[in-house]
């Protein structure tokens, strides 16, 4: 959840490590810090808050050195204090450290430690982390040179239980990166003259796009001409050098005022992309180039078990309501959480998924590795190249929606709910769906982008009834069918960055227990396109009108609703059933986004969250 950036090379690593912790500051932001080598020591500049806090407190440290690290931070072990930000330093002033992920082990390891005479300034993990490389570091005076550090910390991870992205400094070799992951992401950036490890591509994009993504339980060595990677136990590893596929361009905000609101107005084109190349020659089917399972193998699938967390959870309910619906096949959905400890009875013939726009979120990989133990094939719908995600599962689907930036997720969602329609559309045209339904199917989806432009095009307007819902202080979402996720998206997206506390139900369930909040103080915004329950979504809105609740309707252009029934309207094209939920999207995203500002959130960063949350 925390960002890293290390830098060894030619040039300043300060203003490189900052400028790299500006595009992580969306992975966590309690605080940030940097230290390099400099003078024989190390100068540490850290700051709670925000990455600007840090660039004015570096300023005063006049850092000059050319290698060095920097962190921010998500507080997992102790609170948001400038002593518990990251660098740690240990006590014998040897090691700086930077890390990512939870030590579970480390009050034993801290017992030991203070045993031996070490000391501690913060309340962290991972000084107890560094402390133990310093420990180890010292019994290490006999090895050479520049294996010495490189040993100590492969002794130290030996020791550790838990999670960790680290990368570790040495005061006796100044121009030495050290870098070990298991369960962190960590990247290493190769550039001229200069190497780079990064949580994030975003930081490494500015320098190079040659790029070694590192895998669990490997360790690596960074000088600024060489890098040398090995596992854990010492087995030399061949790097694969991946190139990544867009700029830095890509990650910045384009003259918007946040990055959630230019991800929502990119999402025509992201939504060309993820469908590019997605159709068969004859437009009545999708095809996908990475499933790694044949046509056949899929025929015989039985079952669909998808698991994820957060909005990519809502994403593989609508998906499973679209593969029940156009294909007939049973599919389960499960927080990706809670499926690896409910030991659920797995059938045969059961094809796993997993979503995540990050790759990274631990909850989604453990779900996954659990999937695999059981002998399951699993497959990913993912976003970032080269995630770790991606790479453990035996096949899968790029959402190829650029990078995303605001933690809340908008451009990811709706191209997973594309990519989810496009699923349904493969395996119902292996069974019961006809040419002439394919054919339908897939014209629909190739007019979502415009659909959601014209959506989009009624900003100004859902901005202002925004405007009139910003004061409230409890909001109830209420949907049918495919629309039911899409209202627990809508509430989800208002709690994340407005902190308005927000419910969603399918509509009917809403009397049979959520009805008793119901006032002129709690509106509630109801999902109500037209179709076979149109009605009964109308009797639903009554039945809160009476209790005088404020309503928001969003329906299908044409609609009429019955004379003082909805407080406030917003209008969503007809379409097809595949494109519904991705349309109905848009204006959940608006109004969260509007409320937001209106209430003067910090819509990018909202308080307490990250984007991807890789601790359990
Ligand atoms: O990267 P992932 O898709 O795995 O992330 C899962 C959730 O953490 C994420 O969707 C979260 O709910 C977002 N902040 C929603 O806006």
């Amino acid at each position: 959840m925390c960002g890293i950036v290390g830098y060894t090379g030619k040039s300043k690593a300060a203003p490189f490590i900052i400028e790299g912790l500006k595009r992580l500051e969306y992975r966590g932001y309690d605080s940030a810090g940097v230290a390099v080598i400099q003078g024989g020591a190390f100068e540490v500049a850290k700051k709670t808050g925000r990455v600007a806090n840090l660039e004015k407190e570096a300023a005063r440290h006049k850092l000059t050195g050319t290698t060095g690290i920097g962190h921010t931070r998500w507080a997992t072990h102790g609170g948001v204090t400038d002593a518990n930000a990251h660098p740690h330093v240990s006590s014998d002033g040897k090691i700086a450290l930077i890390h990512n992920g939870v030590i579970e082990n480390y009050n034993a390891i801290k017992t030991f430690l203070l045993g031996k005479g070490y000391t501690f300034k913060s309340e962290t993990d991972t000084e107890v982390l560094c402390n133990l490389i310093a420990y180890h570091y010292e019994k290490e005076a006999t090895v050479a040179g520049e294996s010495r550090l490189l040993e100590s910390v492969r002794k130290t991870l030996h020791h550790v239980e838990g999670t960790y992205g680290i990368v570790a400094l040495c005061i006796d070799s100044p121009d030495e990166l050290i870098t070990a992951r298991r369960g962190s992401p960590l990247i290493i950036g190769l550039g001229q003259g200069e190497n780079i490890v990064a949580s994030d591509v975003a930081a490494i994009v500015s320098r190079t796009q040659n790029v070694i993504y590192l895998n669990d339980r490997e360790i690596a060595r960074l000088t600024p001409g060489e890098f040398s990677i090995s596992t854990l136990d010492e087995t030399d590893i061949v790097p694969v050098i991946d190139k990544v596929d867009w700029s830095i361009d890509d990650a910045d905000k384009g003259g918007h005022e946040h990055y959630m609101i230019k991800e929502i107005f990119e999402q025509p084109e992201a939504l060309e992309n993820a469908m590019r190349g997605r159709i068969s020659e004859d437009g009545s089917t999708a095809q996908f180039g990475g499933l790694n399972i044949s046509p056949g193998e899929f025929r015989g699938i039985e079952r669909f078990m998808f698991c994820a967390c957060g909005t990519a959870l809502h994403a593989c309910m609508v998906t499973e309501h679209l593969i029940e619906t156009f294909a007939r096949i049973p599919v389960e959905c499960d927080h990706a959480s809670e499926f690896r400890y409910r030991n659920t009875p797995l059938f045969r013939d059961t094809l796993f998924f997993v979503m995540s726009q990050s790759g990274e979120t631990i909850d989604t990989l453990a779900a996954l590795r659990e999937a695999k133990r059981k002998g399951y094939k699993v497959l990913a719908v993912n976003n970032v190249v080269g995630s770790t995600i991606a790479r453990e599962a035996d096949g899968g689907i790029y959402q190829h929606v650029g990078p995303e930036v605001g933690v809340a997720s908008t451009k990811a969602f709706t191209s997973q709910l594309l990519i989810g329609a496009l699923l349904a559309l493969y395996i119902g045209r292996m069974r019961d769906l006809s040419f002439g339904a394919g054919m339908r199917y897939v014209n629909a989806l190739k007019g979502a982008p415009d659909l959601v432009r014209k959506v989009l095009n009624q900003a100004p307007q859902i901005k202002e009834i925004a405007r009139r819902y910003a004061h409230y202080s409890d909001m109830l979402f209420l949907g049918r069918l495919s629309l039911y996720p899409i209202a627990l998206e809508g509430a989800l997206k208002l709690k994340e960055i407005s902190y308005i506390h927000a419910e969603a139900y399918p509509a009917a369930e809403m009397k049979h227990g959520p009805i008793a909040l119901i006032s002129e103080k709690c509106p509630s915004v109801f999902l109500a396109p037209k179709g076979e329950i149109f009605n009964k979504i109308v009797s639903s809105m009554q039945e809160i009108k009476a209790r005088k609740g404020p309503i928001i309707a969003v329906v299908t252009e044409g609609t009429e609703l019955p004379a003082g029934l909805a407080d406030d309207v917003i209008f969503i094209p007809e379409c097809h059933d595949a494109v519904l939920p991705i349309v109905a999207s848009i204006p959940m995203q608006l109004l969260s986004y509007y409320i937001a500002v209106e209430r003067g959130c910090d819509v990018d960063k909202p308080r307490n969250l990250a984007k991807s949350v890789t601790v359990e």
